[in-house]
């Protein structure tokens, strides 16, 4: 009888993912906050942040709050909820600021109707959002270099969501050197593909915002992992038949993918596990000040080799740019505060037993929650 083969488990804290969008309210054709945590759960996250662009935007405290009661009923991992920075919330924004995620500015267009053109927007929300509570940005390009400007006059913390060319991580490089107070993200996506892969994709499913970028800037990516403070998936599902349609949305589903991708380079050498955890856990959980999950854990298996496929994965969009990529590297169980939250392919966390990462507070101010 040959031996039964060993396989080699690591276990890992609670992974965190800080850029996923949850698409409730307004499209859970596309995933809601059950089906989101739970693919979340199924790649090893415990923990995640949801973007406002939703429908309508997170952009007040009631949206906020109505948002918030939808995921504490929904969610099973735990889950904050950024606030979207638009023109005309500069003043009411910081009061709500305790309650969220963080403030999440987008300065270039992409998929929903938040965008600040006007960059005394930019600057107002800067000096006015409380230091101690995270800002993201969508940048792309010199939107990203003035926004380090910004970050630099402002002397506050700004974190650069999805970097995905050479002249960006070079420039945050650069500013780093300089003390400017940016950190940065980059998705598994940019890191994977290229502009080269978009034949093998499909055009319209090869949208994304920022663009899959050439083979150099990917390469500088790597070149310059030091200067990456965080792995995020950019988590942004949307169906097969839309991306498929003659207006294909931008966007990639990433949660399921992101950490068996991660595990493949680490077989391969191109990076460790430490860094891994150093980007999927100790980063977010310092930049973005989130609480510390007890008795959390994900058990992963290295030697597990197989293909990518979208076929039985929990996200509700029922496809993957990564399809038939060969991978090794498993996750076969997540334990969230003690309790088995996903195990042999399945997730058994209840919807609802998700917290929100903001606890001590409930309701922003100007909300009166019904009887
Ligand atoms: O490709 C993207 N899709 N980039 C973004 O910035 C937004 C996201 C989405 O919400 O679909
Ligand atoms: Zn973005
Ligand atoms: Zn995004």
């Amino acid at each position: 009888m040959p031996a039964a083969k060993t396989m080699k488990k690591l276990t890992l804290p609670g992974l965190i993912d800080p850029h996923v969008h949850m698409r409730e309210p307004g499209a859970t054709h596309k995933e809601d906050w059950d089906s989101g945590t739970a693919a979340a759960l199924a790649g090893g996250f415990t923990a995640i942040l949801a973007m406002p662009n939703t429908a309508p935007p997170v952009t007040s405290a009631e949206t906020l709050q109505s948002t918030l009661l939808l995921a504490g009923g929904k969610a099973c991992c735990d889950f904050g909820q950024y606030l979207g920075a638009g023109a005309d919330n500069t003043a009411s924004a910081p009061a709500i600021a305790p309650f969220s995620a963080g403030l999440k500015m987008y300065l270039d267009q992409t998929y929903g109707p938040l965008r600040l053109d006007d960059m005394t927007d930019w600057l107002t929300h800067l000096q006015a959002w409380p230091h101690g509570i995270p800002v993201c940005a969508h940048c792309e390009g010199k939107t990203l270099a003035a926004v380090i400007l910004l970050a630099d006059l402002t002397r506050r913390p700004v974190h650069l969501c999805h970097v995905s060319r050479r002249e960006e991580i070079l420039l945050i490089r650069k500013a780093k050197e300089q003390g400017i107070p940016v950190t940065c993200e980059v998705a598994p996506h940019h890191l994977f593909l290229s502009e080269d892969d978009i034949p093998a994709i499909g055009s319209g499913r090869s949208e994304v915002r920022p663009r899959l970028a050439s083979r150099r800037d990917v390469q500088a990516l790597w070149d310059n992992l030091d200067v990456i403070d965080c792995f995020a998936s950019d988590h942004a599902p949307h169906t097969l038949a839309e991306k498929d349609s003659p207006t294909p949305p931008p966007g990639f589903p990433g949660l399921e993918t992101s950490l068996p991708l991660l595990l493949t380079a680490a077989s391969e050498k191109r990076l460790t596990i430490e860094d891994i955890i150093l980007r999927c856990y100790t980063n977010p959980a310092r930049i973005f000040c989130l609480p510390d999950q007890p008795d959390t854990r994900v058990e992963v298996d290295l030697d597990a080799r197989y293909e990518i496929t979208a076929a039985g994965a929990y996200t509700r969009c029922g496809w993957t740019p990564f399809e038939g990529m060969p991978v090794q590297g498993r996750v076969t169980r997540v334990t969230l505060r003690g309790k088995t939250a996903f195990e042999d392919g399945k997730v058994l966390a209840q919807p609802g037993s998700g917290r929100n990462v903001r606890p001590e507070v409930t309701t922003p101010p100007g909300v009166t929650l019904p009887d």
